[in-house]
């Protein structure tokens, strides 16, 4: 399918559907719910055919009374995986959470004490930093930095924060939102030898693992150096980036080790949280086996939307538009064009968009925003150029 077929085909006004991300804006944007929408990390899209329709046969049953994970489930995620990600995930590594960021909040509970610190590398998803907040534990944050226009881990920072704060976590997040980062295995062996060093359990959000772009390839954290860290990793996964089925409510926990899996265990029974949402198993499951399809022009969408952004944006060499090497979110730096203060007007009200501000993802990111490509093309020019013309206005 080539990226004219699948806008066509599976493209979707979104307007009027209870979508967080079109008729919940007004509380993150100063009351208005008239911007066009480049904020929450969903895509304007229908999920792929064969989602649908499994969807609608458990719904044709009439029965939703307590169910089962199918037997094929993990089944299909195993799969996925192997075929890829080139991880051998066995099904008793896995346990069942409805969300990533409910999965951090169990991990965070089970494998740290109230008082432990926690570290994170900022700018990062903010969910991030709130999880360790409320749940009482300590927040330590280490500052990527940017590299000629790449952000890079800070080794000698995040050390040094891990020794001065005896600090029991790391939340990796991989690939990396908001900087659209993947991470080389070689980049993931010297943070994870840190970690081992220092006795740090490794939580790799791999929400985004399968949005990847160009020559960049994404290893995922249980096989990073052929599996030497993998008893001290838990993964947090999903396929509801990769198939636009957030809103089913469904995701993986993962880790290989026996003692970390039995303390998840016991949290997850301590949370109540046993049973998934029979629709979001039969949603992944379907996603998973059939598709790839459906995922490869997706991922081609957005690889142009992304060229067609840049290209518009870069007609003023004062805004620096990052790498898009994964996620579908594109990491746009306005600092050297837009006083700080003025960020806000300029994208609110002279242009008229709602993007995430990169200040939500820790001070570090003040004066940057990021844009969500996962949607039509036109929409991504004209927001392209509305964004080109405002900061041109001021
Ligand atoms: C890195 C990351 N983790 C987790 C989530 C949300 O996961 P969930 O909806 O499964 O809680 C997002 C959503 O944008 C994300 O970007």
């Amino acid at each position: 399918m080539n990226t004219q077929e699948f806008v066509k085909k599976y493209g979707i006004s979104r307007k009027n559907t209870d979508s967080v991300k079109w008729d919940g804006m007004a509380k993150s944007f100063d009351g208005r719910n008239d911007l066009i929408p480049m904020w929450v990390a969903d895509a304007d899209f229908r999920c792929p055919d064969a989602v649908v329709q499994a969807v609608e046969q458990f719904a044709a049953l009439g029965v939703y009374g307590y169910t089962l994970a199918p037997q094929t489930y993990k089944q299909a995620f195993i799969e996925w995986e192997k075929t890829r990600h080139h991880f051998e995930c066995k099904e008793e590594w896995i346990r069942f959470v409805p969300g990533v960021v409910s999965g951090l909040y169990i991990v965070i509970k089970a494998l740290t004490n109230p008082g432990d610190a926690v570290i994170i590398q900022t700018p990062v998803y903010y969910p991030f930093s709130d999880s360790v907040k409320n749940t009482h534990r300590k927040l330590i944050t280490s500052e990527l930095v940017d590299n000629h226009g790449r952000y890079e881990m800070n080794l000698g920072d995040f050390e040094q924060k891990i020794i001065e704060n005896d600090v029991k976590l790391y939340i990796l997040c991989s690939p990396h939102n908001p900087v659209a980062r993947v991470w080389t295995e070689q980049e993931l062996i010297k943070v994870f030898d840190i970690c081992q060093k220092h006795g740090v359990i490794i939580v790799a959000d791999e929400i985004h693992q399968d949005l990847i772009f160009g020559d960049n390839q994404q290893t995922t954290a249980p096989i990073v150096a052929s599996g030497k860290y993998i008893d001290q990793i838990v993964m947090l996964t999903a396929a509801s980036k990769t198939f636009n089925i957030a809103g089913l409510q469904n995701s993986f926990l993962v880790t290989a080790s026996i003692e970390l899996g039995e303390k998840l265990d016991a949290e997850l029974k301590y949370d109540a949280l046993v049973w998934g949402n029979p629709f979001g198993y039969r949603a992944a499951e379907a996603a998973y086996r059939h598709g790839h399809e459906w995922l490869d022009a997706f991922l081609k969408v957005i690889a142009e939307n992304y060229q067609s952004l840049k290209k518009i944006l870069s007609q003023n060499d004062l805004i620096h538009v990052y790498p898009l090497e994964g996620t579908y979110l594109c990491w746009v730096d306005l600092r050297d064009c837009v006083p700080m203060d003025d960020i806000h007007n300029v994208v609110q009200d002279i242009a008229g968009i709602a993007v995430d501000y990169g200040e939500w993802f820790g001070d570090c990111g003040k004066g940057f925003i990021r844009i969500n490509l996962a949607t039509v093309p036109e929409r991504v020019q004209d927001v392209g150029n509305r964004l080109l013309n405002a900061v041109k206005q001021r």
